[in-house]
C-alpha cells in the first residue's frame, strides 16, 4: 500500500520520498524494481524514480514534507487485536524529525487502525517527540481501499476518498493532494474514517460468507448459486460484487480486519454475532471442499491430488491466509501426494510445504492425477479444459468458479 500510494501520488504530480526500514527494498525501488507484484507499478517506477520519486532509510525528508503518510503494517496479535507497535515507532520518529521545523505539516494515518488510534496514539506521540502543539502539526486519517493486484487502478480511480481530520486545515491539506482525482471526497472525524475502513472490509467479507452460506444451501438443493446471485446482485440495493461463492476469503486484510473488529467490540462489552459467523463460515469452507473430495475419491492415502492455484486470489504472489494452505495441510496429513501449480505463488508456498511437488504448468501438475482442486480464480485456469485429459480420472472440484468444462463440480454449485 505504501509503495503503490507513493508511486501514484508521484503520478498525480507530487514530489515523494518513501521511507522504508529495509535497505535492500530501498535500493530495489531506487533501481526502479518493484518489491511486490502490482499491475502498472513497474511503469510508474520507471517514469518517476530519479525524477519526483525516491526511497530512503532516513527520516530526513520528513523535515521538509507538507504531508507525511503513515503506511506501516498493523498485523494481528495472537488475540486478533491489531499490533500497533509499528504505528507507535513511526509516530515517534516523525515527531523527532519535525522537532526544530517551524513550518506546518499534516501527519496522515493510511494504515488500517482501530478507531481512536490517530487521536489517542499517533497524535500524542508525534506532538510529544516534536515538542509541538496541534496548531503546529495537523492530523488526518485517510483509509485506503486498494485491492492487491489491482491497487494502482484502485488508487487512480477510487469510488470515494475518505479523509477524517481533527480540523478543517488538515482536511484541506490532504484533499488538495488528491485534487486531480475526480470523485466524491468524504470529510469525517478521525475515528469515523478509521471505522469506515473496518466496516467496508467487514461488509465485503460478510457478503462473501453470506454467499457461501447460501451456496452451501443451494448445493444441497441442486441449485446453481451463481445463477441465484446474478439474479440477486442486479438489485441496486445489493450490488453484484463480492457475491462469488467458493472456498472463502483469504489475504492479509479481511481475516485480520474482521478479527480486529471483533476483538475491539469485545473490549467494549459487545458480542458481535454476525462478524463471528462471518469468520466461522469462512473457516468451514475448506473442510467442505475436502469432504466433497472424499465423497468422490474415498480415502486420500496414496492418491495424487493436483492443487491449481496457491495465491489467496488471482494476480498476486501473496499466499497470506490462502485457502490453499489448510487444504494442502489436510491432504498431506492424510497421506495424499500433492502436486501444485500457480503462475506466481509457488515459491512462497514452497517455504511452507517443501514436500509438495511444484510444476511449471497446469498440464504437468495434472499428469496422472486422481483429482484436481481449483483454489485460486486465475483467469487462465478458465482455458485449460484440454489439460484435464492428462488426469487419471477427470475429477475436478472447484473452490473458485473459473472453469466451465465437463466433469467439474463446485464447492457450492
Ligand atoms: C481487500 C479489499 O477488497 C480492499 O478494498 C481493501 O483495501 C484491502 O482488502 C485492504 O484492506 O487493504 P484484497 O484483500 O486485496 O482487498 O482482496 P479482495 O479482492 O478483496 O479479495 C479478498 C479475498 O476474498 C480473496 O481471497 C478472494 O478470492 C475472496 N473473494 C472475493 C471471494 O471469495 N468472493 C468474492 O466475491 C470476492
Amino acid at each position: 500500500m505504501g509503495l503503490v500510494s507513493a508511486a501514484c501520488f508521484a503520478e498525480l504530480g507530487h514530489d515523494i520520498t518513501i521511507i522504508a526500514i529495509d535497505p535492500v527494498k530501498v535500493q530495489a525501488i531506487n533501481e526502479q524494481q518493484p518489491t511486490i507484484y502490482e499491475i502498472g507499478l513497474d511503469d510508474l517506477l520507471k517514469r518517476h524514480i530519479g525524477n519526483r520519486l525516491r526511497a530512503s532509510i532516513s527520516y530526513d525528508s520528513v523535515k521538509s514534507a507538507d504531508i507525511i503518510f503513515i503506511c506501516v503494517g498493523t498485523p494481528p496479535n495472537t488475540d486478533g487485536s491489531a499490533n500497533l507497535s509499528y504505528i507507535k515507532s513511526a509516530s515517534a520518529l516523525i515527531g523527532a524529525a519535525r522537532r526544530n521545523v517551524p513550518a506546518y505539516c499534516v501527519v496522515v494515518v493510511k494504515s488500517t487502525v482501530p478507531p481512536g488510534t490517530t487521536a489517542n496514539i499517533v497524535c500524542p506521540r508525534v506532538l510529544k517527540s516534536a515538542n509541538k502543539t496541534k496548531e503546529e502539526i495537523g492530523f488526518a486519517m485517510n483509509p485506503e481501499f486498494l485491492r492487491e493486484g489491482r491497487a494502482v487502478a484502485d488508487f487512480m480511480h477510487p469510488d470515494r476518498i475518505v479523509i477524517g481530520s481533527m480540523d478543517d486545515r488538515a482536511f484541506h491539506y490532504v484533499a488538495e493532494a488528491y485534487h486531480t482525482v475526480d470523485v466524491p471526497v468524504i470529510h469525517t472525524s478521525l475515528s469515523a474514517a478509521e471505522m469506515i475502513k473496518y466496516t467496508s472490509n467487514a461488509f465485503l467479507a460478510t457478503k462473501i460468507s453470506f454467499s457461501n452460506e447460501i451456496g452451501n444451501i443451494c448445493k444441497k438443493l441442486h441449485i446453481d448459486v451463481y445463477e441465484v446471485m446474478r439474479g440477486v446482485g442486479l438489485d441496486h440495493r445489493i450490488g453484484p460484487q463480492f457475491l462469488n461463492a467458493g472456498v472463502g476469503f483469504g489475504g492479509s486484510c479481511f481475516p485480520k480486519d474482521v478479527s480486529s473488529l471483533i476483538s475491539l467490540a469485545k473490549t467494549i462489552g459487545e458480542d458481535p454475532l454476525i462478524l463471528q459467523a462471518v469468520l466461522e463460515v469462512n473457516k468451514q469452507q475448506p473442510n467442505r471442499l475436502l469432504t466433497l473430495l472424499r465423497t468422490r475419491i474415498g480415502n486420500l492415502n496414496g492418491k495424487k491430488i493436483t492443487v491449481l492455484g496457491l495465491a489467496f486470489k488471482d494476480n498476486t504472489d501473496d499466499i497470506r491466509n490462502s485457502k490453499a494452505i489448510p487444504v494442502i495441510q489436510e491432504l498431506l496429513l492424510n497421506g495424499a501426494r500433492v502436486v501444485a501449480f500457480d503462475p506466481m505463488a509457488a515459491e512462497a508456498m514452497r517455504m511452507l510445504f517443501p514436500t509438495v511437488t511444484y510444476c511449471h504448468s497446469a498440464g504437468d501438475a495434472l499428469d496422472g492425477a486422481d483429482a484436481c482442486l481449483v483454489m485460486t480464480e486465475w483467469p487462465e485456469f478458465g482455458k485449460i479444459d484440454k489439460e484435464f485429459d492428462r488426469m487419471k480420472t477427470r475429477i475436478i472440484i472447484e473452490g473458485r468458479r473459473i472453469l466451465s468444462c465437463n466433469g467439474t463440480e463446485g464447492i457450492c454449485w
